[in-house]
């Protein structure tokens, strides 16, 4: 690939469903000259309650995948998949990956003034203990107090956000979180973003409520400088962005629709298990 096509090449991202939108929503934000392909692995979610062997497997199908499309570079828009593949992936692949944990950590050490930190996620990110090393090779000084809410992602998956269940199950996993003097907190799930008000309402002002897109979206853009891969000057026509997903792709593009700031194209299904 000449160096112009791969300025104009677009960035795959990938999430085990809707969540990796967050993320998206951002790097259109901070990069919006950047073409965008999105895959949602809608029939294989969740990942959180998956083992160590299956979310590699799937993430090397999804970038295998997202090859296909000529990307330029990958962003691991979810939480588990980062925790539990990125090192794999990166070894395997002629192609630069980023993941959003490394990010979330720097954020939240950023953030924190009593060096006290909580971290929400996948039970499979909270297992992997990723968010603790993380924040302690930065701050060894920092406590970190991680707290798996695997009900949150099915929640957000079927729109629950606004109904009155998703306030008694944030105080059933927050409860003792909000006990203990933690000022920063980690959305250490690309998903749970979606929650944010809800969360936020029970958690209180006075916690900083961090979220790993935005400093994702920051090391998505120093990697594409630094490898002079960034997409300057926009095309007449705007950015592309593509979706894709594994199953049930009028549901995802209904949902996606209210949280992308434009009409949402056609969305189309993926046998990826073929990949
Ligand atoms: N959104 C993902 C994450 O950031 C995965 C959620 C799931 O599929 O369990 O961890």
């Amino acid at each position: 690939m000449s160096m112009e096509s791969k300025k104009g090449a677009p960035v795959g991202v990938f999430d085990s469903g809707v969540g990796g939108l967050t993320v998206v929503r951002e790097i259109i934000r901070q990069l919006p000259d950047e073409n965008i392909v999105y895959f949602g692995d809608t029939a294989r979610v969740p990942y959180g309650s998956k083992s160590q062997k299956t979310v590699i497997r799937f993430s090397e199908q999804i970038i295998r995948f997202l090859k296909t499309k000529q990307v330029k570079a990958i962003v691991i828009a979810c939480n588990t998949a980062s925790a539990l593949a990125l090192d794999i992936v990166r070894e395997e692949f002629d192609v630069p990956i980023l993941g959003v944990v490394a990010p979330g950590a720097r954020a939240a050490v950023k953030a924190t003034r009593n060096r006290k930190i909580g971290v929400v996620g996948t039970d499979a990110t909270v297992r992997s203990g990723v968010y603790t090393k993380v924040i302690q090779g930065i701050d060894p000084q920092i406590r970190v107090i991680e707290k798996a809410c695997p009900l949150f992602v099915p929640l957000v998956e079927e729109g629950f956000k606004e109904h009155e269940v998703t306030r008694e199950i944030i105080e059933y996993y927050l409860e003792s979180l909000r006990a203990t003097d933690i000022d920063a907190m980690i959305l250490g799930c690309t998903h749970y973003p979606l929650l944010r008000s809800r969360i936020r309402e029970y958690m209180g002002k006075e916690i900083q409520i961090v979220n790993p897109a935005y400093e994702t979206a920051i090391d998505l853009k120093t990697l594409l400088e630094d490898q002079d891969m960034a997409n300057k000057g926009s095309d007449p026509a705007g950015s592309r962005y593509e979706f894709y997903v594994s199953d049930t792709a009028d549901k995802f593009r209904q949902f996606a629709n209210t949280v992308m700031p434009f009409d949402v194209p056609e969305t189309n299904v993926v046998n990826i298990e073929s990949y």
